[in-house]
């Protein structure tokens, strides 16, 4: 490629490299579709299950197909008992973000083929990962509070086994279904900063762990996942909902990131801030925790003033918060629930890289010196 040919853009910003039949995004109008899919006709009468089908095999399944599908992952639920044992001996103060990213690193360790590459082994750990995760994360909630680790309950769809293994009770039909969306909505997302690190990873031929390793890494900055914990810790340090235009002036007035705002896509509000919003508002409602709700509000609306003309509005990080305040998630707990659905959207995509592979290797724009003497150390 001549010099000519070749173009600086700062972050990757608006380039393309990698072709996707899973998240088509339209970020100037607000659009985001799985497979052609609406994101709001999914998030209304799919599951996330279905959508995890949906996104690997890019078309819904049948009947019959869906029922094995949720079986196949269901018989995967469960963690080896060399892992459970790991998990008891982690010190408990550790970040949940650091455990899952270290325990899908020694899930390796007992897969009896770890770099088996064929599309067909690659979904199997694929789904192994997706399956045994949320038991990774709520056995290492269990651990640091001192309580017994729950077995996975077969019986149980994804986002209920998930709920109940983390609280030792079955959860409330509501709270499913509130689960299940907010996977719906945060399984996959084109080629975001965590799932380009799984690409790139993928793209050496390297191992699926790895691969989705480097994607959690990822996922946990706060410009990226983190930053629905972000919002949380913003909305703790407002008092009241007449409290927010001054904190948020405030904090604009210092030049502060107000996290769940802003997309390097979207320069419109993102069509998952929208389905998460009326799910936070229903949730909040039903949970006594209008004041979270009414204060992200109040917030949008500032932010509308003080930011739409910049094409800066509400991401899926920022109503997701307060969705998963009421569920009774753990604050540190907000971006773990991103990696159990993304795991959907970085697995998918790794298949997508394995089926047409070129290993991702750019260039850069050389700004150092030439010619430079090599001065010996007497003479420096
Ligand atoms: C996710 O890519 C994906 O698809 C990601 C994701 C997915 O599903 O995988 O959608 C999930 O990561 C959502 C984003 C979550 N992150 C946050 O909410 C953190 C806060 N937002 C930002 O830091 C920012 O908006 C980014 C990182 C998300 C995008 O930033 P860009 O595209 O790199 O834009 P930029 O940092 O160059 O900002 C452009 C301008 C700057 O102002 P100027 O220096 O030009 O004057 O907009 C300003 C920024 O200061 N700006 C913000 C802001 N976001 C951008 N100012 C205040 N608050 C913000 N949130």
């Amino acid at each position: 490629m001549s010099t000519a040919e070749k173009t600086f853009s700062k972050g990757l910003e608006g380039v393309i490299a990698a072709q996707t039949e899973m998240s088509f995004i339209n970020g100037t109008e607000g659009i985001l579709e799985y497979v052609g899919i609406a994101i709001g006709d999914l998030a209304s009468k799919s599951s996330f299950e279905e959508t995890v089908f949906l996104l690997w095999n890019k078309r819904l399944p049948s009947r019959s197909e869906l029922e094995s599908f949720t079986q196949s992952l269901r018989a995967n639920y469960g963690l080896c008992d060399e892992m459970i044992t790991q998990i008891k001996s982690l010190p408990t103060d550790a970040e949940p973000m650091h455990v899952i990213r270290t325990m899908i690193s020694m899930l390796s360790l007992y897969d009896t083929n770890p770099n088996e590459n064929s599309v067909e082994a690659a979904r199997e750990k694929a789904l192994n990962i997706l399956a045994v995760t949320p038991m990774i994360v709520a056995a290492f909630d269990r651990h640091r509070r001192g309580l017994e680790v729950v077995a996975p309950d077969a019986s149980l769809g994804f986002a209920a086994n998930f709920l109940y293994m983390l609280n030792g009770e079955k959860p409330t039909d509501a709270m499913i279904r509130a689960f299940d969306i907010c996977m719906i909505t945060h399984a996959d997302h084109g080629l975001n900063n965590s799932t380009f690190a799984a690409r790139v990873v993928i793209s050496t031929l390297s191992d699926v762990y790895s691969a989705i390793t480097a994607a959690v890494g990822s996922l946990r900055g706060p410009l990226h996942g983190g930053a629905n914990e972000g919002v949380m810790k913003m909305l703790n340090l407002i008092p009241s909902v007449d409290d927010a235009e001054d904190h948020v002036m405030n904090m604009i007035k210092n030049k502060e990131r107000i996290m769940g705002f802003g997309h390097r896509v979207y320069k419109s509000k993102d069509p998952r801030a929208s389905e998460l919003m009326t799910l936070a508002k229903q949730l909040a409602d039903d949970t006594g925790n209008m004041d979270l709700y009414l204060k992200s509000n109040a917030i949008e609306n500032i932010m509308e003033r003080e930011y739409a003309s910049k094409g800066i509005y509400p991401n899926v990080d920022f109503y997701s918060a307060t969705t998963y305040h009421c569920i009774g998630l753990k604050l540190d707990l907000f971006t773990p629930m991103f990696v159990l659905a993304r795991i959907a959207g970085w697995s998918g995509h790794v298949i997508e890289q394995l089926g047409d592979n070129r290993l991702f290797r750019p260039t850069t724009d050389y700004v150092g010196p030439h010619a430079a003497p090599y001065v010996s150390i007497d003479d420096r």
